[in-house]
C-alpha cells in the first residue's frame, strides 16, 4: 500500500488592522437599510488599512505574530511565498520585503502568486507539493502568507464588502493545525472578466452578477471533481469552509451542494439536515471573523478557517474540513483537510479575537482621510520623516523616496520585547487622537 507523508498546516496566525468602519455608519452615508449589509451581505464591519499599513506591513506582521506565539525558529523557512491581489510593485514580490523585515535565511526561495483571490491557495497547494519533494529531505519548512487590502470605489456596492488583513501559515510535516488530504487536485479555470484591476488604479472593478456566476460554476465542477478524485462524499465532511468575499456568499455556496445532495438523495432526502440546521453546523462556525473584517480576497478562505479554529477549539479536532479557493479571472479548487490532532497546537495563538478586543472605530470622513492618504503615500515624494502614523507597531510604511518604498522596522521587537511594542501603540493612540 502506497503511504503518503503527512503534510500541511503546522501554524496560522492573522494580522487584522485596528481600525474599522462599521456597516451601520456606512448605511447612513449610503442611505440603504442596514438590514441589506447585516442581513443581505453577512457583514457588520469592515477593517480599514491605516495609511501606514500596506500588504507588506500586514504580512510581515502576520508572520512574526506566528513566529512569535508559536516559538518557530524564522532559520528553518526554506521557501516563503505570498499570495495576493494587491502588489505593490510591479516588479519586486511582497514576498521580497517581507523576507527583509523578518530577517529569514538567504537560503529561501522567495516569490509572489497572483491570482485574485486565489493566490493564497496557489501559494499553499504549492507550499506543500514543495515539502513532498524538498522539505521534507531538509527539515525546512514553507511559510505562507495571504495578505490584502480590499478596495472598491466609493459609493459602489461592492464597497461594504471591503476589508484588509494577512494570515500567515507555517506549511510542513507532521501538522498540528491541519493535515491536506494527499488526493489528487480538483481545479477550475476559465478566462473570464468577472473582477479585475488594471496597473493604473488602486481600485478594483467587478460585474457583481457575473462573479457570483463564475464563483457558483467553478463550485459546482470542482466538488464534482473532487467527489471523483478522493472517493468522499456530503456525509464525509463535517465542515464546509469556502472563499468569503461577504460571508452570505459562502451561504449561496452552501445551499447549492445542499441543493445537489438533495438531488442526489432523491424525494426521501434520507438523513439528510435541513438546510439551516446543516448550515448553522457545517459553515457558519467559520464565518464570524470574517463578517467583523470584510474580504481579505487571498486570505479569506484562510480567515475563516481561523474563525473556524478559534471558535470551535477541542470541540473540532479530528473533524474534516472541505475548502473550496476562488479567484476572479477566474480559477476554483477544492480541497480537504483533517484538523488537529488536537486544539492546544493553536489554543491561544490565531490572534483574530484578540485583535477584534482592540478596535478602534472610524467616522465616515476618518475612513475617506484614510483613503485619501494611503492613495497621497504611494506617490514618489511622499516620505516624510516623523510622518504620523495612526497604525504603531512593528512594520510601518512610510512613503515613497527616490521610487522606493520606505519601510521601518522596530527592529527590536524582532526580540519580541511586546511591553516596548504596546507602549508605542498607546502613545501613538495619544497622538491620533490629538
Ligand atoms: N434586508 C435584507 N436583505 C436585503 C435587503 C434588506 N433590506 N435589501 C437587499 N437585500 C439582499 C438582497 O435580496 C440580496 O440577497 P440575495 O443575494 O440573497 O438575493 C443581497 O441583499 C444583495 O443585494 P443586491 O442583490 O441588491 O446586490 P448589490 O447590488 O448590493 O450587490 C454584490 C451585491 C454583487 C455582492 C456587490 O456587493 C459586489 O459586487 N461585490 C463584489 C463582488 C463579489 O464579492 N463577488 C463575489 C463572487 S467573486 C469572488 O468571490 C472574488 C472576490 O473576492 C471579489
Amino acid at each position: 500500500m502506497q503511504t503518503h507523508p503527512r503534510i500541511g498546516i503546522k501554524a496560522i496566525s492573522v494580522y487584522i488592522p485596528r481600525h474599522f468602519l462599521s456597516l451601520d455608519t456606512l448605511a447612513v452615508v449610503t442611505g440603504v437599510d442596514p438590514a441589506k449589509y447585516h442581513l443581505g451581505l453577512g457583514i457588520r464591519r469592515m477593517a480599514v488599512a491605516a495609511p501606514n499599513e500596506d500588504p507588506v506591513t500586514m504580512a510581515a506582521a502576520a508572520a512574526h505574530d506566528l513566529f512569535a506565539r508559536y516559538d518557530i525558529d524564522a532559520a528553518t523557512v526554506g521557501l516563503l511565498v505570498v499570495g495576493s491581489e494587491s502588489g505593490v510593485d510591479a516588479a519586486k514580490p511582497i514576498a521580497s520585503f517581507v523576507h527583509g523585515m523578518l530577517g529569514l535565511s538567504p537560503d529561501c526561495r522567495t516569490f509572489d502568486t497572483t491570482h485574485a483571490c486565489y493566490g493564497g491557495t496557489a501559494a499553499l497547494r504549492l507550499a506543500s507539493d514543495w515539502h513532498a519533494v524538498r522539505g521534507t529531505r531538509t527539515g525546512k519548512v514553507a511559510l505562507v502568507i495571504a495578505t490584502d487590502v480590499a478596495r472598491y470605489p466609493v459609493g459602489s456596492a461592492a464597497e461594504p464588502t471591503q476589508g484588509a488583513g494577512a494570515v500567515a501559515m507555517v506549511v510542513g510535516g507532521d501538522p498540528e493545525v491541519m493535515e491536506l488530504d494527499p488526493f489528487p487536485e480538483a481545479v477550475y479555470t476559465k478566462d473570464v472578466m468577472d473582477f479585475w484591476r488594471p496597473h493604473y488604479r488602486r481600485e478594483a472593478i467587478v460585474d457583481g452578477q457575473v462573479s457570483i456566476d463564475c464563483y457558483l460554476r467553478a463550485l459546482g465542477h470542482t466538488w464534482a471533481a473532487y467527489e471523483q478524485s478522493s472517493g468522499l462524499c456530503w456525509d464525509d465532511y463535517d465542515y464546509l469552509l469556502f472563499h468569503v468575499p461577504f460571508p452570505k456568499m459562502a451561504y449561496k455556496a452552501f445551499h447549492m451542494l445542499h441543493q445537489r445532495e438533495v438531488l442526489v438523495r432523491g424525494a426521501s432526502g434520507a438523513g439528510l439536515a435541513s438546510l439551516e440546521d446543516a448550515f448553522i453546523a457545517r459553515t457558519q462556525p467559520a464565518l464570524w471573523v470574517n463578517a467583523e473584517v470584510g474580504n481579505i480576497y487571498s486570505g479569506s478562505l484562510y480567515l475563516s478557517l481561523a474563525s473556524l479554529l478559534e471558535a470551535g477549539g477541542p470541540g473540532v479536532q479530528g473533524s474534516r474540513a472541505g475548502l473550496f479557493s476562488y479567484g476572479s479571472g477566474c480559477c476554483g479548487e477544492f480541497f480537504s483537510g483533517r484538523l488537529g490532532p488536537r486544539s492546544t497546537a493553536w489554543e491561544g495563538k490565531i490572534g483574530a479575537r484578540e485583535a477584534m478586543e482592540s478596535r478602534i472605530e472610524l467616522d465616515y470622513e476618518q475612513y475617506l482621510e484614510f483613503r485619501r492618504a494611503g492613495a497621497r503615500m504611494t506617490l514618489d515624494g511622499s516620505f516624510a520623516a516623523g510622518v504620523a502614523r495612526p497604525v504603531p507597531g512593528r512594520f510601518s510604511f512610510d512613503g515613497i523616496r527616490d521610487h522606493q518604498r520606505v519601510y521601518t522596522t522596530a527592529q527590536e521587537d524582532l526580540g519580541r520585547d511586546w511591553a516596548a511594542s504596546d507602549a508605542r501603540a498607546s502613545s501613538a493612540k495619544a497622538q491620533i487622537g490629538k
